[in-house]
């Protein structure tokens, strides 16, 4: 099997979110003390990926290239892809079909946000293995804000529904997907639902009708928060900011990742606290770089 590639879904209009997002891309906001991107970038870092595609709405394109640049900062492959349209998330996998290239892959959406413990052996067990369709299951209080699933005994998928007026569950399934290199084929046989949009639960719906959908469930040691709102925008940076400034200890940080899984050398972090001499950052990078 080849590797599992990443994506990272960073278009989408953001109107929630207006007037913030109208000149700018939501996933290239600040959350405390980075760009968004940054959290969901560093994830798949964590669990392994380091083949990543970034779709973005065309007319930003140039400046997520602007902060993230090719990868080779972080011993990493980035590669863009632009979509046209914000026509849904199930889309991803028709716009990146060229460069997935018949491999599986692992979505994430540029604007969720996921902290704790357990998660990057969670999710490199994932990447090794060869499931058709994996998400997780995350208990939350509003369930019919997202997708949610329904989950029989021995963990058996018995539904999946987007949005629901009556959830079944309080199961919401959160912004990472684990798909095999058939997603694209089965995008593309994907009609639009009554709100114009390729659906990803719809897409969920093709694997669990041949019984090949696994809903791994997060627990409550892990914190996910999507961002789409000013409320959990505001929420998210001071979560980020609060455990930060208790451990003294960064999330989401690309050049942490990198230069502790080896992928970059001393000459590659030092141009990085270089960079951020002028704050917290970089001194938090120099102190790795002299462990
Ligand atoms: P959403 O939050 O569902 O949509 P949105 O970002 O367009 O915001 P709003 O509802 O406020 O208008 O999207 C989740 C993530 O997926 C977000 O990072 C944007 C991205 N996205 C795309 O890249 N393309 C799409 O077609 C859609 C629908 C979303």
């Amino acid at each position: 099997m080849p590797d599992r590639k990443g994506i990272i879904l960073a278009g989408g209009s953001g109107t929630r979110l207006y007037p913030v997002t109208m000149a700018i891309s939501k996933s290239l906001l600040p959350i405390y003390n980075k760009p968004m991107i940054y959290y969901p970038l560093s994830v798949l870092m964590l669990s392994g990926v380091r083949d990543i595609a970034i779709i973005t709405v065309p007319q930003d394109q140039h400046l997520f290239e602007r902060v993230l640049g090719d990868g080779s900062q972080w011993g990493i492959k980035l590669t863009y892809i632009a979509q046209p349209s914000p026509d849904g998330l199930a889309q991803a996998y028709i716009v990146a079909e060229d460069y997935l290239a018949g491999s599986p892959s692992v979505m994430i959406l540029g604007d969720n946000l996921y902290f704790g413990h357990s998660l990057p052996d969670l999710l490199k067990s994932i990447n090794a293995s060869a499931t058709a369709a994996t998400v997780f299951g995350y208990q939350v209080a509003d369930p019919q804000r997202y997708g949610v699933v329904e989950v029989g005994s021995g963990g058996v998928v018995k539904s999946i529904i987007e949005k629901p007026a009556q959830p079944v569950s309080n199961l919401a399934v959160t912004g990472i997907y684990y798909l095999d290199e058939t997603a694209s084929e089965r995008a593309k046989q994907l009609k639009p639902s009554e709100r114009g949009e390729l659906e990803i639960t719809s897409l969920l719906q093709s694997y669990l009708d041949e019984g090949r959908l696994a809903v791994e469930m997060l627990g409550r040691g892990i914190a996910w928060f999507d961002t789409g709102t000013h409320t959990s925008l505001l929420d998210a940076g001071n979560f980020v900011r609060t455990v930060e400034t208790r451990q003294g200890l960064q999330i989401g940080s690309p050049d942490e990742i990198a230069f502790d899984s080896g992928w970059i050398d001393e000459e590659t972090i030092s141009k990085r606290v270089k960079l951020f001499e002028n704050n917290e950052y970089g001194r938090y990078l120099e102190r790795l770089r002299r462990r």
